[in-house]
């Protein structure tokens, strides 16, 4: 078993945290990483390297955030950093057009399937965002169905029932009843629910919008087959398949959760893993279908698209995305998967998919849905646990909403720590 030190003082995050309230709302930049989540604050990170993060208050953590998943390399892989110089010597941002985002189009083209065409983005919000005005678009249609619990960024159409159960069905104050009229929200896993709503809204429906594994609570996998019958449905009701792989691209493997799911979809949207770090999103998908996004018929603008520096990240992030790192990627989740379920030891279950993995409190043999997680997830002890985690070196999201993941910079060791921490914790 892995060395654990507990006794840490966090001393410096406590007055950063203080000072931040004065200025800052929640003293943070985004709620998840504020009061909602961490008690009595956040903590404060100075530096991360590989597969570990450091504090300033000099502790160090086992990374499993990763930045909500982004760092597919972990922090500051030597690589990507010496990509981003040499680029930022030739100047940042041109907005013009330019060779590299030809390169990066044609290397995603060449590794997920569903991508003959691609558009540049810069946050998985706004690829969201651009894929709903494609698929309305291109249908001529406005209605889109979307699932409980599923996460499409936080624009208003898509804001209805991402949230955890238990809270208001519209996610925030600020959103027009019209903007969610035409959005329709069924549970996931449940193909006659679709079914029938495609039957009830006939001709009108633009899409079947959804995440290939819930990943916004916890890590819910698709039911065998699910994803090909929401394909079929679509193509059935003249509707597209939209899959939303801003969590599972270029993590689930080189073709996303499409090419391990063997689906086809329509429109996919990447973020996250794309950027390795940096804040580059793109929509892509079937030519016929993204040729509509031609000369700003259906419009989507932005002075940081396919910005050169980033991109020249993004280039040899996925150059270093062979079969052998998802390889590794997959042998230490099998590691770890094993380990912490044994050392949970029938207090808590862990589900997993590839990579990512969420441990839930419940007393259920597993968590399928929305309303599972809603009926039979402990919530506040999850939070707790993920508290008792950081005393002992690991770092992770303390929602039970969100997952843990792995970076092709974790080793081993790492591996271990985990695991003798969680048996510390729980
Ligand atoms: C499935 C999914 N889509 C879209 C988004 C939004 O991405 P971003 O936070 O980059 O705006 C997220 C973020 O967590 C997500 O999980």
């Amino acid at each position: 078993m892995a060395e654990v030190s507990v006794g840490r003082t966090t001393q410096r995050s406590a007055a950063l945290f203080e000072r931040a309230c004065r200025t800052l709302i929640d003293g943070v930049s985004s709620p998840s990483r504020g009061p909602l989540n961490y008690h009595p604050h956040p903590l404060y990170m100075e530096s991360g390297r590989g597969g570990r993060l450091r504090d300033v208050d000099g502790n160090d953590y086992v990374d499993l955030m990763l930045a909500f998943g982004a760092l597919v390399h972990g922090h500051a892989h030597p690589r990507l950093v010496e990509a981003l110089n040499r680029a930022t010597e030739r100047g940042a941002l041109t907005a013009t057009a330019s060779e590299i985002e030809i390169v990066v189009a044609e290397r995603i083209a060449s590794m997920h399937p569903c991508a003959e065409r691609v558009r540049f983005a810069n946050t998985g919000t706004e690829a969201c965002m651009a894929a709903l005005r494609l698929v309305r678009g291109y249908t001529g249609r406005d209605k889109i169905i979307k699932f409980e619990g599923h996460y499409h960024g936080w624009s208003d159409a898509y804001s209805l029932r991402s949230n955890m159960p238990g809270g208001d069905a519209v996610d925030s104050l600020g959103i027009p009843a019209g903007a969610l009229a035409d959005t329709i929200v069924l549970p996931w896993n449940d193909v006659d629910a679709v079914e029938r709503a495609l039957d009830a809204n006939k001709g009108d429906v633009a899409a079947i919008v959804t995440e290939p594994v819930m990943a916004n609570m916890g890590v819910i996998p698709p039911r065998p087959g699910y994803l090909q019958a929401l394909r079929e449905l679509a193509d059935a009701a003249g509707a597209l398949f939209y899959v939303d792989e801003t969590v599972t691209g270029f993590r689930l493997g080189r073709g996303g959760a499409c090419r391990r799911f063997g689906i086809e979809a329509d429109v996919v949207t990447f973020g996250k893993a794309l950027g390795a770090g940096f804040p580059v999103a793109a929509l892509a998908g079937r030519a016929e279908v993204m040729e509509a996004l031609e000369h700003g018929r259906v419009l989507q603008y932005g002075t940081q698209n396919a910005n050169p520096a980033l991109l020249a990240v993004v280039d040899e992030s996925l150059r270093m995305l062979d079969d052998a790192a998802y390889a590794r990627l997959e042998q230490l989740a099998g590691r770890i998967v094993s380990g912490l379920r044994e050392a949970l030891d029938g207090e808590a279950i862990v589900q997993s998919v590839g990579p990512m993995f969420q441990i839930y409190f419940t007393d259920a043999p597993e968590i399928t849905s929305y309303r599972d997680f809603g009926a039979h997830v402990d919530r506040d002890r999850f939070n707790r646990f993920v508290h008792a985690l950081f005393e002992h070196g690991v770092y992770t999201s303390p929602s039970p909403a969100l997952h843990s993941v792995l970076c092709t910079a974790h080793t081993d060791e790492d591996v271990d720590r985990v695991i003798a921490a969680a048996a510390a914790s729980v």
